[in-house]
């Protein structure tokens, strides 16, 4: 049991914590109407928000998770022209949307939005549910999506705080809390949801993403002289605002060496590639990739890859190093190219060594599968080849 002193320091604790909700609630609330205000007049226009029906929002605010706005705008004009609507877009085939969505990265993120396509079709008649827990049910839509989707397209009143939201109230409020925990976007998404306008619940909230999107920048840089709301910014007024958002480091990026082999085949009509799938599970989930191996191999250890692989190839070419960077690794590519004959097996090499390969032509690679942006370069030196332009390198 509780002793009597814990319970008064407990009931302290809680009384304090409503007297600062009740404070801060009362700052932000001053913050909705010169928002609204200065939305009205400062919106970009963007394609997703000439007819804001919950398909496009959903569809934007996906590809906005990870994407600049200036670079999401071509894959919506490109998506709506493919996939009108959701039924459109759940009749289609998973490689020809991975192919759509090709170069925006997180591809679980648009499997998602398939199978969540292919559900609504079936189990809500062709449209997206027009409630929060509804919406949270889908896959691939999170409190966030749900939130954006349900202010903007159906009008309710609940909060959708990203980065750029987080950013702008931890200024606003000059709350010290670290706002990568769980438990300072809880507390941020309580006082969003406190003040959001029943009348205006969308622009609401499109005005406090667009405010960091736009003046309340990152890093050092916010527009403070162009801020609507900078005369109730606590962190303004204490003149700190660049040390909000507190922000606890990330941990550094893992490093791995890989070596990707551009494999080429000539021998028949179409100039061929061999690509493999991923494993099911893991970074870029069964997305096709050039084959690679960990490490950083010297043209002897590729050629002798080739060798009990069943593949001879005269010379390799060494390829240009390249880097890319994901969430949690990043990976230091060295690569080789070879031009082989994958039907002339070699005596003694195992029959299935190269069975994981599948060899498809580049007009393939061009139009119908998707490759993750890592592999990019790779495919530049294909073009390269095709245009004699391929420059031996000596490191
Ligand atoms: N960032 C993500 N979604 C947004 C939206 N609807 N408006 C402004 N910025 C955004």
């Amino acid at each position: 049991m509780m002793s009597s002193g814990s319970a008064a320091l407990l009931t302290e604790k809680r009384t304090e914590s409503m007297k600062q909700t009740a404070k801060v609630n009362e700052q932000l609330f001053k913050v909705v109407s010169p928002l609204l205000q200065w939305y009205d007049s400062h919106a970009r226009i963007l394609p997703w928000r000439e007819n804001p029906e919950p398909y496009a929002v959903w569809i934007s605010e996906i590809m906005l998770q990870q994407t600049r706005v200036e670079a999401v705008k071509p894959y919506f004009d490109r998506w709506m022209k493919a996939y009108p609507d959701l039924s459109s877009l759940a009749g289609a085939d998973e490689e020809e949307v991975l192919k759509l969505w090709e170069g925006l990265g997180y591809y679980s993120r648009v499997r998602n939005i398939h199978k969540a396509a292919r559900l609504v079709m079936k189990n809500h008649g062709g449209s997206l549910p027009p409630s929060f827990s509804g919406l949270l049910r889908l896959p691939g839509i999170g409190e966030y999506t749900a939130g954006a989707i349900g202010s903007i397209a159906f009008r309710l009143p609940v909060p959708c705080v990203d980065g750029n939201v987080l950013r702008v109230v931890a200024r606003l409020t000059a709350e010290k809390a670290d706002v990568s925990t769980a438990a300072a976007k809880k507390q941020f998404t309580e006082w969003v949801a406190a003040i959001i306008p029943t009348e205006r619940p969308g622009d609401f909230n499109q005005a406090m993403m667009e405010l960091g999107a736009t003046v309340c920048l990152p890093n050092g840089f916010p527009k403070c002289e162009l801020c609507p709301v900078s005369f109730l910014c606590e962190a303004r007024l204490q003149n700190c605002v660049t040390e909000f958002p507190v922000k606890s480091a990330r941990p550094a990026r893992k490093v791995e060496k890989r070596t990707v082999l551009v494999l080429l085949d000539e021998t028949g009509s179409v100039l061929k590639t061999a690509l493999r799938r991923r494993p099911d599970r893991g970074l870029l989930a069964g997305l096709w990739e050039f084959p690679n191996v960990e490490g950083e191999l010297s043209a002897e250890e590729v050629s002798q890859i080739l060798h009990s692989a069943g593949l001879t190839s005269p010379a390799l070419v060494k390829l240009k190093k390249a880097k890319h960077i994901f969430t949690h690794i990043q990976w230091e590519m060295t690569g080789y190219l070879a031009v082989v004959d994958h039907a002339a097996s070699l005596p003694g090499a195992s029959e299935k060594a190269d069975s994981d390969l599948h060899w498809v032509g580049i007009d393939q690679l061009e139009t119908k599968l998707a490759l993750p942006a890592a592999f990019k370069p790779y495919y530049q030196n294909i073009k390269c080849f095709i245009n004699k332009e391929l420059r031996y390198e000596s490191n």
